[in-house]
C-alpha cells in the first residue's frame, strides 16, 4: 500500500485530517454499521460474508474485519475501497473536511519521480500495442504456428494481448518516432543500449507476454524463445524496473480483478508459467495466475489476498515443482494463517498445460476440487520418498512425519494426522502419540533449555517454538516475538494491566515493535494520548505482519492477560540477558588480552548474577 506520498504529509496535518473526518461516517456510506458495545459492526467490504465480522473502533480511529485480517483507518479504507493513491485519498479527506494539502516540502522531487513514471508507462503501453499488432504481420508467422501448435484460441490472444517482437529495431524505432530517449527505452526496461550505443529491443524474435497490473497497464513483458535453441533462455523477462518488480508481480492479475467484478471469486490457482495460465483460463480455469519465473514471495501472496483468501498451488509435477511447493508453503507460513492454502499434485512430473492436454479438464477440475492442505501434501510428499514396504523405510516416513505434526497448534489437529500416518503405516495410534511426545519433548529440550518457561507460557508458546525453530520447514513465529507481540499490544490497547517497564521495553528485539513500542513509551511519558490508528501513519501496516498483528491483537484467546503479561515480560527480559551473556562468552573465548578478559568475565558475572535474580523473583512470585 506504501506508494512515494506516504510519510511526506506532517503528522499534525494527517492527525487533523483524520480527526475531522468521522471514521462511523465516512465507512457508513459504503458500509451498512451497527453499534454493539463499543465497537461498530457490519459486514466486511472486503471479502464475501453474510454475518458482519467487520469492526471499526470510533474512538480509535480504526477498522478490523475478524473474518479476513482487513485493517487500516480511513485513509487505506478509501485507498482499498476505491483503489485510491494515498495522495488521491488524502485529497477527498481533505476536500470532505474543508482543510488544505499543504505544499510538500519534496514537492518538486516527487512531481519529477512521478512524471518520469508516467513517461514509463506511456513507453510501456506503447509497447504492448506496437507487438499486439505485430503478431498480425507477414513475418509473424513463425509466432502464429507456435501458437497454433500449443492450441492457444483467438480468444486468449486477445485476452492476454499475446504479440511478437519481429527484431531488434522496429521497437526502438517505433518509440524514437514518439519521441522517446534510447535513455527512457532503458529506463523503461523495454530495450537494451547496445555497443554501439544504440538501443535495440532485447526480446526480439519472441512470442510476448505482457504483464498487467490491476490498473490495467502494462508492466513489464516475458517473451518466450520460439527458435527451439537449446542454448538461449526459454524466458525472458523485463528486468526490474521503477514500474516493474518480479518479486511482486502476479502474473494475469489484471484479469483476476475483473473476473472478481463480474462473476466473484472462490479460490485463485496459482501455476508455474504462462502457458499453464494461458491452457487453465481456455479450459476454464480464468481463476488462474502465475508468478514469473520466481519462487512465491510475501508479496505476492499480499497481491492475491487482495482478492481471495483460498489459494490453490497446482505447480509442475516435476522434483522441481515439488521443491517449489515446500517452498512457497513456508513462505505461506510465514506470511501468517489467515490464507487457506491446498495443494494440488499433478502426476508423471506433468504441468498443468500437459496435464490438461492428456487428460482434460474434467479430470484436473478432480483434482482440484481434492486439493490437500499443506499438512497432508507434506506427508505425502514423505510417503513418496519412502519404501512403506520395508522396515527402515516405515520408520523413516513415520520419523519424518511426525516432526511435522510436532509443529501443530493443537492436539486435535496433530491426533487427526496421526490417524493418517496409522493408515499408512499400520502402527498403533498409542505408540504413534507417544512418539509425537517423545519428539516435541526432545526438540524442547535440545534446543530450549534455557528458557525455562512457567508450565502456562509453555503450553502457550512452546508448540510455536517447534514450529519455528526446530525444523527448518515449519514456518510461524518464535516464543519470543509471540510474548512481545502480546506486551505491546497491550500497552497499544490501553489494557488496564499493561505498565511500562523500561528494561523490558529496552530488551524488545523486533525491530518494527521495537520502534513501535518506543514512541508509544515517549507519549506516555508526554503524557499524550496515543490512537491505535496512528500506526497507520507510521507503518506499512500491511506488510509489517508483527504491526498488523499488535493492531488487530485478539485478547479473546488469552486466558489469564494478566499473568500471562508478566510471564512474557519474563521471558523478553530473561532472553535478552541471556543473549547479552552468550554474546560476551563467545568474546571471551577469542580475546587474547588477559586485562580485557577479566573485564569480559565481570560483565559476564554481574549479568548472571542479575539472571539468577530474575529467576529468584519469579519463583518467589509463583510461590
Ligand atoms: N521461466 C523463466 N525463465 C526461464 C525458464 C522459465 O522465467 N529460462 C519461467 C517462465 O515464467 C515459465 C515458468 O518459469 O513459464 C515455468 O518454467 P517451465 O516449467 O520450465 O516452463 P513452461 O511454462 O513449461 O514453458 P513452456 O510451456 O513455454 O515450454
Ligand atoms: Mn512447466
Amino acid at each position: 500500500m506504501k506508494d512515494f506520498y506516504n510519510n511526506s504529509f506532517s503528522p499534525e496535518f494527517i492527525q487533523q485530517l483524520k480527526s475531522k473526518n468521522d471514521i462511523i461516517s465516512l465507512i457508513s456510506k459504503y458500509v451498512h454499521l451497527e453499534k454493539k458495545g463499543k465497537n461498530f459492526w457490519g459486514c466486511c467490504p472486503f471479502h464475501h460474508e453474510k454475518t458482519p465480522s467487520f469492526c471499526v473502533n470510533e474512538y480509535d480511529g480504526f477498522y478490523h474485519c475478524f473474518g479476513c485480517g482487513e485493517s487500516g483507518d480511513i485513509i487505506s479504507f478509501l485507498r482499498k475501497y476505491e483503489d485510491l493513491s494515498y495522495y488521491e485519498a488524502i485529497s477527498i479527506l481533505a476536500e470532505n473536511a474543508n482543510m488544505k494539502i499543504p505544499r510538500l516540502n519534496d514537492d518538486e522531487k516527487y512531481i519529477k519521480i512521478k512524471r518520469t513514471k508516467e513517461r514509463l508507462l506511456l513507453i510501456l503501453n506503447l509497447t504492448r500495442e506496437f507487438y499486439k499488432n505485430s503478431i498480425y504481420n507477414k513475418d509473424a508467422n513463425i509466432a502464429q504456428s507456435y501458437l497454433k501448435s500449443r492450441n492457444t484460441t483467438r480468444a486468449s490472444l486477445q485476452n492476454f494481448e499475446l504479440g511478437f517482437s519481429p527484431n531488434f529495431n522496429d521497437l526502438p524505432n517505433f518509440l524514437a518516432e514518439k519521441g522517446f530517449s534510447p535513455e527512457e527505452m532503458k529506463l523503461a526496461g523495454v530495450c537494451e543500449i547496445g555497443k554501439n550505443g544504440k538501443p535495440y529491443d532485447f526480446l526480439f524474435e519472441r512470442l510476448i507476454f505482457p504483464i498487467v497490473n490491476v490498473q490495467n497497464d502494462c508492466i513489464g513483458f516475458s517473451g518466450r524463445d520460439l527458435s527451439k535453441n537449446a542454448n538461449v533462455a526459454k524466458y525472458k523477462n523485463t528486468p526490474t524496473t521503477m514500474l516493474f518488480d518480479k518479486s511482486k508481480t502476479v502474473y494475469a492479475i489484471n484479469l483476476i480483478k475483473k473476473l472478481k467484478k463480474s462473476f466473484g471469486l472462490n479460490n485463485i490457482i496459482i501455476v508455474e508459467g504462462q502457458f499453464d495460465v494461458v491452457s487453465m483460463h481456455q479450459a476454464g480455469f480464468e481463476n488462474t495466475v502465475a508468478c514469473l519465473g520466481t519462487a512465491l514471495t510475501k508479496d505476492h501472496i499480499k497481491e492475491l489476498k487482495r482478492f481471495c483468501d483460498n489459494i490453490v498451488l497446482c505447480f509442475d509435477g516435476d522434483e522441481a515443482g515439488q521443491k517449489a511447493i515446500l517452498r512457497a508453503l513456508n513462505t505461506f507460513e510465514d506470511y501468517g494463517d489467515d490464507v487457506n492454502v491446498r495443494v494440488v499434485r499433478l502426476p508423471e512430473n506433468l504441468d498443468p498445460d500437459e496435464f490438461l492436454k492428456k487428460y482434460g479438464s474434467q479430470k484436473l477440475k478432480d483434482l482440484i476440487d481434492n486439493a490437500v492442505n499443506p499438512i497432508i501434501f507434506k506427508i505425502n510428499n514423505i510417503k513418496e520418498k519412502c519404501n512403506l514396504n520395508n522396515p527402515e523405510g516405515k520408520v523413516e516416513f513415520t520419523k519424518n512425519a511426525l516432526k511435522i505434526l510436532a509443529g501443530l497448534k493443537s492436539n486435535a489437529e496433530q491426533d487427526i494426522y496421526l490417524g493418517e500416518i496409522k493408515k499408512e503405516t499400520n502402527l498403533s495410534l498409542d505408540y504413534l502419540r507417544r512418539d509425537l511426545q517423545n519428539i516435541k519433548s526432545l526438540l524442547q529440550k535440545n534446543n530450549f533449555k534455557n528458557l525455562e518457561n512457567s508450565e502456562e507460557i509453555g503450553d502457550k508458546i512452546s508448540n510455536n517454538i517447534l514450529e519455528n525453530n526446530l525444523f527448518g520447514e515449519i514456518g510461524g513465529q518464535s516464543a519470543i516475538i509471540k510474548a512481545e507481540r502480546f506486551v505491546v499490544a497491550s500497552l497499544l490497547h490501553h489494557m488496564s494491566y499493561a505498565v511500562f517497564n523500561d528494561e523490558v521495553i529496552n530488551s524488545i528485539q523486533n525491530p518494527s515493535l521495537k520502534k513501535l513500542v518506543n514512541i508509544l513509551f515517549q507519549k506516555y511519558k508526554n503524557n499524550e494520548k496515543f490512537l491505535v490508528s496512528y500506526i497507520f501513519d507510521l507503518f506499512d501496516v500491511d506488510s509489517e505482519p508483527n504491526i498488523k498483528a499488535v493492531a488487530n491483537f485478539d485478547f479473546n484467546i488469552i486466558q489469564n492477560p494478566e499473568e500471562y503479561f508478566k510471564e512474557c515480560e519474563y521471558l523478553i527480559y530473561s532472553s535478552s540477558l541471556k543473549f547479552k551473556k552468550d554474546q560476551l562468552s563467545k568474546q571471551y573465548s577469542q580475546e587474547i588480552s588477559t586485562d580485557k578478559k577479566i573485564e569480559i568475565l565481570k560483565q559476564i558475572n554481574l549479568l548472571t548474577k542479575n539472571i539468577q535474580n530474575l529467576e529468584k523473583q519469579k519463583q518467589r512470585n509463583k510461590n
